[in-house]
């Protein structure tokens, strides 16, 4: 169903893992050039060969997306090795620490800050402009959360991050809807990622209520994100942009 990235070329952050990698997989199995962005080295070089062994185009470039000249040259290996830049997944990102607003530390917002919003808004700027200097548009889908759409108890600094990436998302795509750069975002709802892992090894009470929270009553699969993202990104979603769309199960229903 993706179709359409054929011939494009894509960059990915948070490539070495959960729904990055899936994204990663499926945007080179519908034949797009990959950038694997990641400052996990280990990981991002794992999943370019997961995509090479498959036939697939990739290269992976370490790269902190929270520092504006790692950003910069990630665009720019797009460039060099691909010939351009058509499409970008922004889905680095980290986990809030579970804490009551008062309870929260000043260091962790500040991580949230400086990589789930910092992060997304340097991506775009360094992606738009490569874009715009090509003249022929683009896509462009940010991972932003359920939590970018509802406040969650003991997530604040997390859930701010990720109402930023939905503002920021909305207004790039006002910003450049008459240059042909289409501007979405993802909310994932809970995903089995090594991220979620975390959580649940950290407190299976949460796993546990999060799940039975869900309409659909289970977890979903780091693919289930990345169909999403790649479909956006695509052609099939030329009409669609500043839209911020749950793959959630349905939690944004209830
Ligand atoms: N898993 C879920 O339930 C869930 C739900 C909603 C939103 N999300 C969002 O989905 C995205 C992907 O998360 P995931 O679940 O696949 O997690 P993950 O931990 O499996 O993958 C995140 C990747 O981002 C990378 N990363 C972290 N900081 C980075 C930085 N500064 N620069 C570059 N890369 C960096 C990590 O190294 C890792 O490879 C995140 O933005 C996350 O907030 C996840």
């Amino acid at each position: 169903m993706s179709g359409s990235v054929e011939g494009k070329v894509a960059v990915v952050t948070g490539g070495g893992s959960g729904i990055g990698r899936a994204a990663c997989e499926i945007f080179a199995r519908e034949g797009a050039s990959v950038v694997v962005a990641d400052i996990d080295v280990a990981g991002g070089e794992e999943t370019a060969d997961l995509v090479t062994k498959a036939g697939g185009k990739a290269i992976f470039v370490n790269c902190d997306v929270s520092q504006a000249e790692q950003v910069e040259a990630m665009v720019k290996a797009a460039v060099v090795n691909f010939g351009g830049l058509h499409c970008a997944f922004n889905n680095a990102g980290v986990e809030g620490e579970y804490a009551r607003l008062a309870d929260a530390t000043e260091e962790n917002f500040l991580l949230n800050y400086r990589v789930n919003m910092l992060g997304v808004w340097l991506c775009m700027k360094y992606q738009i402009r490569q874009m715009l200097e090509q003249g022929k548009g683009g896509a462009i889908v940010n991972t932003a959360s359920d939590a970018g759409l509802i406040g969650v108890k003991n997530l604040g600094q997390y859930s701010a991050a990720k109402h930023a990436v939905i503002g920021l998302t909305k207004s790039a795509a006002l910003d450049y809807a008459t240059k042909q750069i289409r501007v979405n975002a993802v909310c994932p709802g809970p995903i089995r990622t090594p991220m979620l892992m975390r959580v649940f090894e950290e407190s299976p009470k949460i796993g546990e209520a999060m799940i039975a929270a869900q309409p659909v009553k289970r977890l979903g699969e780091p693919s289930e994100i990345a169909d999403a993202a790649v479909y956006l990104c695509s052609d099939h979603a030329s009409y669609i942009t500043g839209h911020a769309l749950p793959v959630d199960g349905g939690y944004m229903a209830t």
